[in-house]
């Protein structure tokens, strides 16, 4: 039976915040609804980082019916009488912590969960999530739909920037990456594709469970998981790299082409970004009425319909700049798409396209001008973190560079770059720190204050 009581909150908060006495002396606190982000305050939560999630979910499109189940290993960063985990939407039946139930409450997005035991600065711990419900669409501050999507034959679930919370409980913020195990079990006929690698497949009583395995760290904004009808495509990438594409059968025939140039693609990146950052590869593509846009979920970007060349490229450079090498907070988010725009600039200047300073200048004499609303470091608020000047002028930062430091010291900067917080993460200040490193005797300050943080158009130099 479970100790679990649906509490009055404002009596829920108080146990929250209270620490007891007679704890055996760990003089513990709350480790608090957020990490600061300045644009998602209350994403993620203080005092515990996840190192492995192992999701257990069923799911009947049907009723659209989620039941879950998620086992979160976490270590204490503090001394711990509380803890939150992110959860919006969804039902809880049970919360238990290193196996004896919890009390737990919850408010909006924050579900507070109050071990019995205090956990001390250090301790690893496991919490079990036991819940269900249907799961919500979720609309970004830009309006753009995430969380779990029910598509035509399916779902879809997509984090990017805080989604992943409208499926499992967690600590959804990319500064805590963490390695999952995700099993999907759905009405026979249909399959749940997810990061990584498929490990186990099994079918009983109508339903096939499949078990997917990302080894490597992932953020839970590019954590993914995809029920449906899809058409399975097995290959090899660079180095004996496994693929795997699932393709919407109506989309079968217009993505045949362009996901057979996957591995020419990711070689193409490898000798440009470096080694290929995961242990495997791929790429999931829906209709486009179900999903609107494209989104680097790790080892398999998902897309609305056949992508084309460039998105492709754009989603796979992502693997290096953004999966990897993930940004500290959600202002760092040029960190990602202004390299996978730099990356299709360069993948057009290498395959007899523009060259990437012709793009650069096509943009700045352009008219466009909503390139120029704020600085990409600096994003004017939440609704605009993938604005044009995130993507392009964040690219135009990058041609900056290479205009100061000539193309062979700006090939070893975004390749080192990849290498130095490969499966990390990393924010602005660390980069700009990190160009001034490899190229010494070159002053960037003025890139950094009129490209990086200024306001406006920059002028001519
Ligand atoms: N990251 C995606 C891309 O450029 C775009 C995107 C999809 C996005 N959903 C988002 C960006 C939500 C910011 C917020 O490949
Ligand atoms: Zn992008």
């Amino acid at each position: 039976m479970s100790r679990s009581v649906r509490l009055v909150p404002a009596l829920a908060a108080v146990l929250a915040l209270t620490g007891t006495a007679c704890d055996g002396g760990v003089r513990g606190t709350p480790g608090g609804p957020g990490v600061h982000d300045p644009y998602f305050p209350r994403a993620g939560n203080g005092g515990y980082d996840v190192t492995h999630y192992a999701l257990t979910l069923d799911y009947t499109p049907a009723g659209r019916r989620l039941t879950g189940r998620a086992v979160i290993t976490a270590r204490a960063t503090q001394d711990l009488t509380a803890f939150d985990l992110d959860l919006d939407g969804l039902d809880v039946g049970s919360v238990t912590v290193e196996g004896r139930d919890a009390r737990w409450n919850r408010a909006g997005q924050e579900l507070t969960v109050r071990p019995h035991d205090d956990l001390r600065d250090g301790e690893t711990f496991t919490t079990t999530v036991r819940y269900s419900g249907t799961p919500r669409t979720l609309t970004d501050p830009d309006g753009s739909e995430e969380g779990w999507l029910a598509t035509a034959d399916g779902a879809l679930g997509l984090g990017e920037p805080v989604g992943s919370m409208a499926w499992f409980p967690g600590n959804h913020h990319p500064s805590d990456k963490a390695t999952y195990d995700i099993t999907v079990t759905v009405p026979d006929g249909l399959q749940a594709v997810s990061n990584g690698e498929l490990t186990g497949r099994s079918s009983k009583g109508g339903r096939t469970a499949y078990t997917w395995h990302t080894a490597q760290p992932m953020a839970s904004y590019v954590a993914t998981v995809a029920v449906g009808r899809y058409d399975i495509g097995r290959g090899t990438g660079p180095h004996g790299l496994p693929l795997l594409t699932a393709v919407d059968p109506e989309q079968a025939k217009a993505s045949e082409d362009v996901l057979a140039r996957i591995p020419e693609i990711l070689d193409w990146e490898e000798s440009n970004f470096g080694p290929y950052p995961f242990s495997s590869a791929g790429a999931v593509v829906d209709r486009p009425g179900d999903v609107r846009y494209a989104l680097e979920t790790q080892t398999r970007p998902v897309f609305p319909g056949a992508p084309d060349t460039g998105t492709l490229v754009h989603e796979l450079a992502h693997q290096w700049y953004g999966d990897s090498v993930t940004p500290r907070s959600w202002r760092d988010m040029w960190l990602n798409e202004g390299f996978a725009t730099y990356a299709e600039w360069l993948y057009q200047e290498d395959h007899g396209g523009r060259s990437a300073q012709q793009t650069f200048t096509d943009l700045y004499d352009g008219d466009d001008d909503a390139i120029w609303d704020f600085p990409p470091a600096r994003p004017s608020g939440a609704a605009h973190i993938s604005g044009s000047p995130v993507y392009e002028r964040g690219a135009m930062v990058l041609q900056k560079i290479r205009q100061k430091t000539g193309d062979d010291t700006f090939h070893d900067i975004i390749q080192g770059w990849a290498a130095a917080h490969r499966h990390g993460t990393a924010d602005t200040a660390q980069f700009t720190a990190y160009v001034e490193r490899k190229a010494p005797d070159k002053d960037f300050g003025g890139i950094w204050r009129d490209w990086l943080y200024g306001d406006g158009r920059p002028g001519r130099p």
